[in-house]
C-alpha cells in the first residue's frame, strides 16, 4: 500500500517536471518572437493561404475560388523576410504594383512628402528614422494626423511596448505593414549611433 502511494507521487512529480519543461520551452519561443502573443499574427505556414482556406472569405462561396491566391499574386513582387514576405516599398518603386490612389479617379497621384523624422533611442539600439516619403506613397496625411500622431517632431511619446500593444506605429506595423520581428528591427532602427571610436580619437588629439 505504502509503496503504491510513493509510486503515485513519483508519477505526479514527473508530470509536474514535464509541465515545467513545457512552460520553459514555450517561454523560450516567446522570447524568440516578440509578436508570438499576438493572436492576429499568423504563423509562417498559415500566411498567404488561398482565399478558400484563409478563414476570411466564405469557403463555400462560388466567387471565393475565382479569387487569385496571394502566393500567385505575390510571386512577382520583391521579397522580404517577414510579414507576408513582400517588400511593398521596393515593389512599388520597381513598378511591380500600380495602385490606384483614388477609387474613382485612375489618374490621381499621391501627395508624397519627403521628410524624415529621427527619434533618438536611449541605450544601444540605433536611432529610429521615420520616413514620411515611403508612408505617403501609400497613405493620406489624415491616416496618421492627428489621431495617431500629433504632427510635431517630438510631441508624441512612442515606446516599443506601445508599438507591440498595437498603438502608435503598431496601429499598422504587425497588422497591415511589416511586423516587429528580430529580422525587422533594423528597418526602423536604421540610423547608427555616432561612433564612440571617433570620439576617443578626438579626445586623444
Ligand atoms: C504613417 C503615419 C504618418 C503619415 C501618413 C503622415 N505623417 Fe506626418 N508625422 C508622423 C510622425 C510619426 C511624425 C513625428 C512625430 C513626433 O516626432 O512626435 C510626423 C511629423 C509630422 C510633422 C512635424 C514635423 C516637424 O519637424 O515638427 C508634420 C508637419 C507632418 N508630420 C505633416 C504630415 C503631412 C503633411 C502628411 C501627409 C502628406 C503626413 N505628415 C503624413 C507620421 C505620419
Ligand atoms: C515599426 C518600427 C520599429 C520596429 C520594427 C522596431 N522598433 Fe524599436 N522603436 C521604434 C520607435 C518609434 C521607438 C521609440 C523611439 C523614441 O523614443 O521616440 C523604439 C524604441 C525602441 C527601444 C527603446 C526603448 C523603448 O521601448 O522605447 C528599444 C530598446 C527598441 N526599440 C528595440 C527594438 C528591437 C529589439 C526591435 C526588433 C525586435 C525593434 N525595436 C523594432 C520603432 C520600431
Ligand atoms: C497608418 C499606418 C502606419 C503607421 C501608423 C506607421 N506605418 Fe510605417 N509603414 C506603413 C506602410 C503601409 C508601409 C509600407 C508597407 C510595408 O513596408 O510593410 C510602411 C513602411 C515603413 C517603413 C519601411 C520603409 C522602407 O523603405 O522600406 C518604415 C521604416 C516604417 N514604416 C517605420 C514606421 C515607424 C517608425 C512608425 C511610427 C513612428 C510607423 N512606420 C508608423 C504604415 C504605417
Amino acid at each position: 500500500m505504502r509503496y503504491q502511494i510513493k509510486n503515485f507521487s513519483a508519477y505526479r512529480l514527473s508530470v509536474f517536471a514535464l509541465a515545467v519543461m513545457f512552460m520553459f520551452s514555450t517561454q523560450i519561443s516567446v522570447a524568440a518572437d516578440p509578436n508570438s502573443f499576438n493572436r492576429l499574427m499568423k504563423k509562417k505556414e498559415e500566411k498567404n493561404l488561398p482565399p478558400t482556406l484563409d478563414g476570411i472569405h466564405d469557403s463555400e462561396g462560388e466567387g471565393t475560388a475565382t479569387l487569385q491566391p496571394p502566393k500567385e499574386a505575390f510571386s512577382n513582387m520583391v521579397k522580404s523576410k517577414a510579414g507576408n514576405y513582400v517588400d511593398w516599398v521596393k515593389s512599388l518603386k520597381e513598378g511591380k504594383i500600380n495602385p490606384r490612389y483614388d477609387r474613382l479617379d485612375p489618374n490621381a497621384k499621391p501627395i508624397i512628402m519627403d521628410l524624415n523624422i529621427v527619434r533618438e533611442v536611449k541605450g544601444s539600439m540605433p536611432d529610429v528614422v521615420y520616413p514620411h516619403a515611403q508612408h505617403t506613397e501609400w497613405l493620406d496625411c489624415s491616416n496618421c494626423h492627428p489621431a495617431i500622431f500629433i504632427p510635431q517632431k517630438g510631441a508624441n511619446q512612442i515606446s516599443m511596448a506601445s508599438i507591440l500593444l498595437g498603438q502608435k506605429c503598431g496601429v499598422c506595423h504587425g497588422k497591415v505593414a511589416f511586423p516587429i520581428t528580430a529580422k525587422t528591427c533594423r528597418i526602423c532602427h536604421s540610423k547608427p549611433k555616432p561612433k564612440k571610436a571617433k570620439n576617443k580619437k578626438q579626445v586623444k588629439k
